[in-house]
Protein backbone atom coordinates (compact mmCIF):
# COMPACT_ATOMS: atom_id res chain seq x y z
CA UNK A 1 0.00 0.00 0.00
CA UNK A 2 1.36 3.62 -0.57
CA UNK A 3 0.89 5.05 3.00
CA UNK A 4 1.32 8.51 1.90
CA UNK A 5 -2.23 8.20 0.26
CA UNK A 6 -5.18 9.36 1.84
CA UNK A 7 -7.47 7.85 0.25
CA UNK A 8 -6.12 4.27 1.96
CA UNK A 9 -6.51 5.80 5.64
CA UNK A 10 -9.78 7.15 4.71
CA UNK A 11 -10.45 3.82 4.01
CA UNK A 12 -9.03 2.13 6.47
CA UNK A 13 -11.38 4.26 9.03
CA UNK A 14 -14.48 2.86 7.89
CA UNK A 15 -14.14 -0.08 9.97
CA UNK A 16 -14.67 0.39 13.68
CA UNK A 17 -11.12 0.21 15.58
CA UNK A 18 -8.85 -0.22 12.97
CA UNK A 19 -5.37 -0.30 15.22
CA UNK A 20 -7.67 -2.65 17.74
CA UNK A 21 -6.65 -0.06 20.46
CA UNK A 22 -9.72 -0.96 22.23
CA UNK A 23 -9.85 -4.92 21.61
CA UNK A 24 -6.19 -5.80 21.64
CA UNK A 25 -3.88 -5.74 24.90
CA UNK A 26 -0.52 -5.28 23.47
CA UNK A 27 -2.02 -2.61 22.02
CA UNK A 28 -3.51 -0.77 25.22
CA UNK A 29 0.00 -1.18 26.94
CA UNK A 30 1.56 0.47 24.10
CA UNK A 31 -0.85 3.51 24.55
CA UNK A 32 -0.71 3.18 28.77
CA UNK A 33 3.30 3.17 28.47
CA UNK A 34 3.79 6.14 25.76
CA UNK A 35 1.18 8.12 27.95
CA UNK A 36 3.72 7.17 31.15
CA UNK A 37 6.48 9.10 29.56
CA UNK A 38 4.63 12.15 29.77
CA UNK A 39 1.99 11.69 32.27
CA UNK A 40 3.75 13.76 35.47
CA UNK A 41 3.59 16.73 33.81
CA UNK A 42 1.00 19.53 32.88
CA UNK A 43 1.32 21.50 29.33
CA UNK A 44 -0.64 24.83 28.96
CA UNK A 45 -0.82 23.82 24.74
CA UNK A 46 -0.51 20.33 23.15
CA UNK A 47 -0.35 18.96 19.36
CA UNK A 48 -1.16 15.87 18.41
CA UNK A 49 -0.20 14.66 15.26
CA UNK A 50 -1.42 11.23 13.70
CA UNK A 51 -4.67 11.71 16.11
CA UNK A 52 -6.59 8.74 14.46
CA UNK A 53 -9.57 8.25 16.15
CA UNK A 54 -8.81 9.61 18.96
CA UNK A 55 -7.11 7.02 21.49
CA UNK A 56 -4.07 8.74 22.86
CA UNK A 57 -6.62 11.96 22.66
CA UNK A 58 -8.03 10.96 25.30
CA UNK A 59 -5.18 10.54 27.52
CA UNK A 60 -4.12 14.35 26.99
CA UNK A 61 -6.74 15.66 28.00
CA UNK A 62 -5.95 15.15 31.73
CA UNK A 63 -2.59 16.87 31.13
CA UNK A 64 -3.01 19.57 29.11
CA UNK A 65 -5.44 23.06 29.45
CA UNK A 66 -5.55 23.28 25.52
CA UNK A 67 -5.56 20.59 22.60
CA UNK A 68 -4.89 20.45 19.26
CA UNK A 69 -5.17 16.84 17.47
CA UNK A 70 -4.24 16.19 13.20
CA UNK A 71 -5.21 13.56 10.58
CA UNK A 72 -5.14 13.06 7.59
CA UNK A 73 -8.02 10.65 7.43
CA UNK A 74 -11.01 13.04 7.19
CA UNK A 75 -12.89 9.87 8.72
CA UNK A 76 -11.19 9.63 11.46
CA UNK A 77 -10.98 13.03 12.24
CA UNK A 78 -14.74 12.75 12.37
CA UNK A 79 -15.28 10.21 14.39
CA UNK A 80 -12.15 11.60 17.01
CA UNK A 81 -14.70 14.87 16.58
CA UNK A 82 -17.75 13.00 17.84
CA UNK A 83 -15.85 11.48 20.73
CA UNK A 84 -13.62 14.19 21.98
CA UNK A 85 -14.76 16.93 20.02
CA UNK A 86 -15.99 19.38 23.00
CA UNK A 87 -12.65 19.17 24.63
CA UNK A 88 -9.99 19.07 21.75
CA UNK A 89 -9.24 21.22 18.39
CA UNK A 90 -9.27 17.99 15.62
CA UNK A 91 -8.55 19.31 12.09
CA UNK A 92 -7.69 17.32 8.69
CA UNK A 93 -4.24 18.06 8.25
CA UNK A 94 -1.05 16.50 6.91
CA UNK A 95 1.92 16.56 9.02
CA UNK A 96 4.29 17.61 6.11
CA UNK A 97 2.03 20.82 5.78
CA UNK A 98 0.92 21.79 9.38
CA UNK A 99 -0.67 25.11 9.57
CA UNK A 100 0.65 26.67 12.78
CA UNK A 101 2.14 29.74 13.92
CA UNK A 102 6.05 29.07 15.05
CA UNK A 103 6.39 28.30 19.05
CA UNK A 104 3.08 27.86 19.37
CA UNK A 105 3.09 24.38 21.42
CA UNK A 106 4.69 22.96 24.86
CA UNK A 107 4.05 19.89 23.88
CA UNK A 108 4.12 17.83 20.26
CA UNK A 109 3.13 14.22 20.57
CA UNK A 110 3.76 12.27 16.94
CA UNK A 111 2.81 8.93 18.01
CA UNK A 112 2.56 5.89 15.64
CA UNK A 113 2.93 8.69 12.84
CA UNK A 114 6.53 9.67 11.62
CA UNK A 115 7.27 6.51 9.27
CA UNK A 116 4.34 7.20 6.98
CA UNK A 117 6.46 10.24 5.01
CA UNK A 118 8.87 8.90 2.86
CA UNK A 119 12.32 8.90 4.79
CA UNK A 120 13.70 11.65 2.49
CA UNK A 121 10.87 14.11 4.10
CA UNK A 122 11.04 13.54 7.67
CA UNK A 123 14.70 15.79 8.45
CA UNK A 124 11.96 18.40 6.99
CA UNK A 125 9.21 17.43 8.95
CA UNK A 126 11.73 17.24 12.03
CA UNK A 127 12.82 21.08 11.24
CA UNK A 128 9.26 21.93 11.46
CA UNK A 129 8.11 20.71 14.71
CA UNK A 130 10.70 22.25 16.35
CA UNK A 131 10.02 25.65 14.76
CA UNK A 132 6.68 24.84 15.71
CA UNK A 133 7.29 23.93 19.52
CA UNK A 134 8.10 26.55 22.15
CA UNK A 135 12.10 26.75 23.50
CA UNK A 136 12.29 24.36 26.69
CA UNK A 137 8.88 22.52 25.28
CA UNK A 138 8.74 18.90 24.82
CA UNK A 139 8.08 16.47 21.96
CA UNK A 140 7.36 12.29 22.18
CA UNK A 141 7.63 10.14 19.25
CA UNK A 142 7.09 6.77 19.26
CA UNK A 143 7.29 3.80 16.13
CA UNK A 144 7.84 0.28 16.12
CA UNK A 145 11.62 -0.86 15.84
CA UNK A 146 10.99 -3.70 13.10
CA UNK A 147 12.04 -3.71 9.34
CA UNK A 148 10.27 -1.46 6.89
CA UNK A 149 9.72 0.95 9.93
CA UNK A 150 13.11 2.17 11.74
CA UNK A 151 16.00 0.53 12.98
CA UNK A 152 16.87 1.67 16.78
CA UNK A 153 19.62 3.68 16.17
CA UNK A 154 18.31 5.19 13.22
CA UNK A 155 14.67 6.07 15.14
CA UNK A 156 17.33 7.89 17.80
CA UNK A 157 19.37 9.71 15.30
CA UNK A 158 16.74 11.04 13.41
CA UNK A 159 15.38 13.03 16.47
CA UNK A 160 18.71 14.03 17.98
CA UNK A 161 19.58 15.87 14.91
CA UNK A 162 17.08 18.80 16.47
CA UNK A 163 16.28 17.72 19.56
CA UNK A 164 17.78 17.43 23.09
CA UNK A 165 16.91 13.40 24.19
CA UNK A 166 15.38 12.74 27.80
CA UNK A 167 14.19 9.43 27.58
CA UNK A 168 14.37 6.44 25.37
CA UNK A 169 11.52 3.96 26.45
CA UNK A 170 10.61 0.69 24.99
CA UNK A 171 6.52 0.50 25.53
CA UNK A 172 6.12 -3.04 23.78
CA UNK A 173 8.15 -5.90 23.24
CA UNK A 174 8.87 -8.78 20.83
CA UNK A 175 8.13 -10.86 23.77
CA UNK A 176 4.88 -10.44 23.67
CA UNK A 177 4.45 -13.18 21.34
CA UNK A 178 5.89 -15.22 24.59
CA UNK A 179 3.39 -13.71 26.79
CA UNK A 180 0.44 -15.02 24.89
CA UNK A 181 1.86 -18.73 25.12
CA UNK A 182 2.87 -18.51 28.88
CA UNK A 183 -1.10 -16.76 29.17
CA UNK A 184 -2.45 -20.18 29.43
CA UNK A 185 -0.61 -21.12 32.27
CA UNK A 186 -3.37 -20.73 34.92
CA UNK A 187 -1.35 -19.23 37.87
CA UNK A 188 0.00 -16.76 35.57
CA UNK A 189 -2.55 -13.85 35.72
CA UNK A 190 -2.49 -11.38 31.51
CA UNK A 191 -1.16 -8.22 33.46
CA UNK A 192 1.68 -10.00 35.57
CA UNK A 193 3.24 -11.34 32.32
CA UNK A 194 3.23 -8.16 30.67
CA UNK A 195 4.95 -6.22 33.29
CA UNK A 196 6.98 -9.36 33.34
CA UNK A 197 8.20 -9.01 29.79
CA UNK A 198 8.61 -5.09 29.50
CA UNK A 199 10.91 -5.08 32.67
CA UNK A 200 13.59 -7.81 30.78
CA UNK A 201 12.85 -5.43 27.18
CA UNK A 202 13.48 -2.42 29.66
CA UNK A 203 17.38 -4.40 30.30
CA UNK A 204 17.43 -5.04 26.53
CA UNK A 205 15.30 -2.61 24.62
CA UNK A 206 18.02 -2.69 21.34
CA UNK A 207 17.14 -6.41 20.98
CA UNK A 208 13.54 -6.83 22.14
CA UNK A 209 11.85 -3.87 22.07
CA UNK A 210 8.84 -3.64 19.55
CA UNK A 211 7.81 0.03 19.82
CA UNK A 212 10.20 2.60 21.35
CA UNK A 213 9.45 5.90 22.49
CA UNK A 214 11.26 8.57 22.89
CA UNK A 215 10.78 11.81 25.39
CA UNK A 216 13.05 14.55 24.40
CA UNK A 217 12.80 18.79 24.66
CA UNK A 218 13.90 21.60 22.31
CA UNK A 219 16.82 23.46 23.91
C1 LIG B 1 -0.89 3.80 13.17
S1 LIG B 1 -2.09 5.08 13.25
C2 LIG B 1 -1.75 5.73 14.86
C3 LIG B 1 -2.95 6.33 15.51
C4 LIG B 1 -2.67 6.83 16.96
N1 LIG B 1 -1.66 7.87 16.96
C5 LIG B 1 -2.24 5.70 17.85
O1 LIG B 1 -1.10 5.68 18.31
O2 LIG B 1 -3.07 4.81 18.12
C6 LIG B 1 -1.39 6.31 12.17
C7 LIG B 1 -2.25 7.53 11.96
O3 LIG B 1 -1.51 8.51 11.23
C8 LIG B 1 -2.33 9.09 10.24
N2 LIG B 1 -1.44 9.63 9.19
C9 LIG B 1 -0.69 8.94 8.30
N3 LIG B 1 0.01 9.78 7.51
C10 LIG B 1 -0.29 11.04 7.93
C11 LIG B 1 0.11 12.33 7.51
N4 LIG B 1 0.97 12.50 6.49
N5 LIG B 1 -0.39 13.40 8.16
C12 LIG B 1 -1.28 13.24 9.20
N6 LIG B 1 -1.68 12.03 9.64
C13 LIG B 1 -1.21 10.94 9.01
C14 LIG B 1 -3.22 7.95 9.78
O4 LIG B 1 -4.42 8.41 9.18
C15 LIG B 1 -3.49 7.24 11.11
O5 LIG B 1 -4.62 7.77 11.76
Amino acid sequence: MNLNDKEKFDNLYSQEDPWKSKSLYAEQVRLKNTFELISKKHYHCILELGCGEGAFTSKLINIGDKIYAVDIAEMAINKAKNRYGERVNFSLQDIRDLKFEPETFDLICTIEVIYYPLPTERGKIIDNLYNLLKKNGDIIFSAPILPGYFKYDEFIDLISRKFKILNIEPVTTNLFKLGSIIKRIPLLSKTGIYELAMILTRKFPKQIARHLAILATRV
